[in-house]
């Protein structure tokens, strides 16, 4: 990103401010903060591996003694299942419909943590209307509360149905990669969090870099855009912490193609073991 001028963000980004306290109760009483279990994991441009995060970080805090659950939150274009090579015959969709109770739809996943999937194809969610909205919220405040972590692996972009998920997390984690479309879509990203839902500690994962040290960079020059352009509009400034970066590494193409975790079936690489080192710095 160049320092010639603010990237281009969306006006107005739609429904966060809010979102979930207007969805706790139809008077639009404040519902209680989002537990401090929940992260969301998000991202400006698609792509750029949300998922590829948030199931290896998911294994690595397993494997560290940490119950986790992984809840496939990119409704409308879910495939946490394709990711995991996990076929179920019950889903959100199920739970959210009134067909399953929500403890059926909780699924063990390869990488020794607990998954809820949404189940491909299920375009109706991608619009965010209120009963998904209560439903969603019901499924999260239910399973928080029985897992250290609670990982959502969102969408990306700034549409409805993502900031609303977002807003659903006490922390958040931003994927972005070195390249400038996706460091000027997490900008973006940043900011509509900053304005619209109050954030001001963001966590960055800078994923496929191509040096070590790169994610050190990327996080500064986000960090510099912020600091001159978003921070000055708030009361308080917005700091972008590194959790870590991981490199590009063709063994994460390779566990994809096996639809196996990469944790489970590629330990010793590099993008492995980068993970492995990030879990060991989340947040207890
Ligand atoms: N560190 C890496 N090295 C090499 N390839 C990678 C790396 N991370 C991700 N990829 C590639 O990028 C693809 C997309 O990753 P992933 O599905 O995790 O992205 P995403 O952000 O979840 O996408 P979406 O926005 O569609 O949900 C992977 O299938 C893999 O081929
Ligand atoms: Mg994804």
């Amino acid at each position: 990103m160049t320092d010639s001028g603010p990237p281009v963000v969306a006006p107005g980004a739609p429904g966060a401010p809010g979102a979930r306290a207007a969805a706790a109760s139809p008077a639009g009483a404040a519902a209680a903060a989002p537990s401090r279990r929940i992260t969301a994991v998000t991202s400006g441009k698609g792509g750029v591996g949300k998922t590829f995060v948030s199931t290896n970080l998911a294994a690595a805090l397993a494997r560290a003694g940490r119950r986790v659950l992984v809840l496939d939150a990119d409704l409308g274009l879910a495939n946490l299942d394709v990711v995991l090579n996990l076929w179920p015959k019950i889903t959100l969709h199920e739970v959210f419909t009134g067909k399953a109770a929500l403890a059926d739809a909780i699924l063990p996943a390869p990488g020794g943590f607990s998954v809820l999937l949404a189940g491909s194809g299920m375009v109706e969610y991608s619009r965010m209307t209120p009963e998904v909205r209560l439903q969603l919220q019901r499924v999260i405040d239910e399973v928080a509360p029985r897992y250290d972590h609670v990982l959502l692996d969102t969408g990306a972009g700034i549409s409805d149905l993502v900031l609303y998920t977002v807003s659903l997390a006490a922390h958040v984690l931003v994927t972005a990669t070195p390249e400038p479309t996706s460091l000027t879509d997490a900008y973006a990203t940043i900011k509509v969090l900053a304005a619209t839902q109050g954030r001001r500690h963001i966590h960055l994962v800078v994923n496929q870099v191509r040096r070590p040290g790169e994610g050190r960079s990327v996080r500064a020059q986000l960090q510099q855009v912020v600091d001159r352009y978003v921070s000055p509009t708030l009361e308080a400034p917005v700091r972008i912490e590194l959790l870590g970066e991981v490199p590009t590494d063709p063994a994460v193409r390779e566990a994809v193609l096996r639809r196996q975790l990469l944790l489970e079936t590629l330990p010793g690489t590099a993008a492995s073991l980068a993970v492995v080192a990030m879990a060991a710095r989340w947040p207890q």
